[in-house]
């Protein structure tokens, strides 16, 4: 008997030890051996049939070989637990150490960037920058600017009309009026207002019913048209590079005496001709003259004591050039195939 508890007790171990898959297994080992008909149960039923004097002796042996293969259980027990839990832990494992999305950043459109480079140009020389409204008054769109209700060259500028005392601002100028009111009479003014514009226009590669303006107005005692050409010298040498040159011709607008139309020597071909200026070598980039005297008046300025110069420039225009874009349109497109470009 004696033997055969030494058997079950290694043969007990040996399937504890082999016992690697799950807890279901090891407890069908346990079943095996130490269950109500376990093999290890069984035999000590048969204890019965021993003698008195032997009965201890391998009733001792008995409880010792349970007790090893009750501690073996436990042991494989939480190795088996421990083991389901790494596992389920593993299973569940979120790897948080994944780069994170790439944030897109926006940036500016090529009309901000372009109006931007303006803008610095002329702040530099001193210049504030004004704002006026889009939707404007009749009085200050027109006829503050010396085109009375019947004026023809109100044909050059129809717009989008409200009420017929009210539209969309067809130009930039309407604030030259507004700064001159806002000041002083007679006080200096050096000034730009920048803003959009609308027109009764096709849409096409270079016509838009909408497009940005920079308006711009200085008054002083003794301002001259050479002080209005060599600003304007200045600013193109510094948006086109020193070796861009200036040409005027004579032009009309009707709040300006006399009035210019500003060329600047073609950007593309530096002069040559080439497709971009249509072989002429000159680009025409922007209108301007000396103020009108009767706009100075109906502002509150005394044309006997100050004069003054002015100039509209158009903000896409000076985009095309400066990016080589031949397409208005792509500015207000939207796409973003062109707008990265930009970036
Ligand atoms: N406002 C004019 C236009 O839109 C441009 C201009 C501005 C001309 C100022 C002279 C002086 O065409």
């Amino acid at each position: 008997m004696e033997i055969q508890i030494q058997k079950l007790r290694q043969a007990a171990e040996d399937a504890i030890k082999s016992a690697t898959t799950n807890l279901k297994e090891l407890d069908d080992v346990r079943v095996k051996f130490l269950g109500k008909k376990g093999e290890l149960t069984t035999l000590l039923r048969g204890m019965s049939q021993l003698t008195a004097e032997d009965r201890p002796r391998i009733g001792k042996i008995v409880n010792e070989a349970r007790t090893q293969i009750e501690k073996l259980i436990a042991e494989k027990n939480a190795e088996l637990k421990e083991k389901e839990l790494q596992n389920k832990i593993a299973s569940e494992k979120i790897d948080v150490t994944l780069p994170g999305r790439k944030i897109h950043r926006g940036h500016l459109h090529p009309l901000t960037l372009t109006l931007n480079r303006v803008k610095d140009i002329f702040i530099q020389m001193g210049y504030t920058v004004e704002e006026g409204p889009e939707v404007e008054t009749d009085y200050y769109n027109f006829e503050a600017l010396n085109l009375p209700k019947d004026h023809p060259a109100r044909d050059t500028q129809d717009s989008f009309y409200i009420t017929e005392e009210i539209l969309l601002r067809t130009q930039t100028s309407p604030v030259q009026a507004r700064t001159m009111e806002g000041h002083e009479p007679n006080t200096p003014i050096r000034m730009i207002a920048p803003g959009r514009v609308y027109r009764r226009d096709d849409y096409d590669a270079s016509h838009s019913p909408m497009f940005t303006q920079v308006e711009g107005l200085v008054i002083d005692k003794g301002i001259s048209f050479a002080d209005l050409k060599g600003t304007l010298e200045l600013f193109l040498k510094q948006m086109f590079g020193s070796s861009a040159k200036i040409r005027l011709r004579p032009s009309f607008f009707p709040f300006t005496e006399p009035s210019t139309e500003v060329d600047v020597s073609c950007v593309m071909c530096h002069g040559e001709g080439c497709k971009v200026c249509k072989g002429s070598g000159w680009l025409e980039i922007l209108g301007a003259g000396m103020v009108h005297p009767q706009v100075l008046e109906m502002s509150g300025y005394d044309p006997s004591k100050v004069s003054g110069f002015a100039f509209g420039l158009g903000v896409e225009r000076i985009a095309m050039l400066s990016y080589g874009i031949d397409d208005l349109r792509l500015f207000y497109d939207n796409d973003v195939r062109f707008l990265n470009q930009f970036n």
